[in-house]
């Protein structure tokens, strides 16, 4: 039994202009110990696909699966109590926007501590002291002076690994990071990347690793999912996709890259439409 089974997977959302698809019928596992990377351009659907898992979609957004399980479980027909215990606990995520993410008018400490009263039994000081544990996994200086300090007074790196401290605060089983580096410079993304695949290999859980850069998908993934307008393109064990993409919009994605430079043009998406690739 796959950690996460998720079979065709459809998101329409309801616009102004009418509805708009944006998810068209993909399907999702990722077991235990594994990093899945979901990979494709601006607007494919990999946040989306992620969000209505978590069931953190808005009232606009129609979502239909055949099948949406987390360990066995159908996450459409859990009660509100027993989704709460599994979405933030069991699954939690990294959002793509950190420090959008983080409430400006609480400390970090506050909002770990929260997070750690709601899910589990700990109170008072061993809240404060698992903060502190936290703060240190993800090599944040000086935490117990740092648990006092407001969002705005910590870098962006730094509010990246508070939110990567508040996504394991509770040993989540699968964890879902959406572009977890994309605001980061590339000395940090390394240290932030070490760091997820650390933590991951240290408790064996599952990751899904949400990213439109191939470098990070050869770094740390096992199995990658190619995505292209809300449908997928291509799903492949990391080597096999790397060595031998089968589809065009992958040897697109992968001629992208610096190191296969040729000095020509990059091809661009509809060189690959017109080729009939999708
Ligand atoms: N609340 C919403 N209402 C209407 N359309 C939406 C909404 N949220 C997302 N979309 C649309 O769904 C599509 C997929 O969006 P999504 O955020 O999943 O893209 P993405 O692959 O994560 O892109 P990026 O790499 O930029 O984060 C986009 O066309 C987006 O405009
Ligand atoms: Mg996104």
């Amino acid at each position: 039994m796959s950690l996460l089974e998720i079979r065709n997977l459809r998101i329409e959302f309801d616009t102004a202009k009418g509805p708009f698809r944006a998810l068209d019928g993909v399907d999702y596992t990722v077991d235990a110990g594994e990093v899945l990377a979901i990979v494709g351009e601006s607007g494919s659907g990999k946040s989306v696909a992620m969000l209505a898992t978590m069931g953190l979609l808005p009232d606009s957004a129609t979502i239909t699966a055949d099948k949406m399980d987390f360990e066995g479980k159908d996450l459409r027909t859990l009660s509100t109590r027993a989704r709460r215990k599994v979405i933030g606990k069991d699954i939690s995520m990294i959002f793509q926007e950190p420090i959008a993410s983080l409430n400006p008018c609480f400390t970090v400490g506050f909002q770990l501590g929260e997070t750690l009263k709601t899910h589990t039994s700990l109170r008072g000081r061993q809240v404060k002291d698992r903060v502190i544990e936290l703060l240190t996994s993800v090599g944040i200086p000086d935490p117990e002076g740092r648990i006092d300090a407001f969002p705005h007074q910590m870098s962006g790196g730094q509010c990246q690994r508070v939110m990567i401290a508040m996504a394991i605060a509770c040993a989540p089983k699968l964890l879902i990071a959406d572009e977890p580096t994309t605001a980061l410079d590339v000395t940090i993304q390394k240290q932030i990347l070490d760091l997820l695949v650390q933590l991951q290999q240290d408790s064996g859980m599952g990751l899904i690793m949400i990213t439109h850069d191939m470098g990070v998908v050869a770094e740390t993934a096992d199995r990658v999912i190619v995505q292209y307008k809300g449908r997928k393109m291509e799903e492949a064990d990391v080597l096999s996709l790397f060595e031998s993409p089968q589809n065009p919009y992958t040897q697109a994605l992968l001629s992208a890259l610096p190191e296969n430079a040729t000095g020509n043009r990059l091809p661009t998406v509809s060189d690959f439409a017109e080729a009939g690739g999708f």
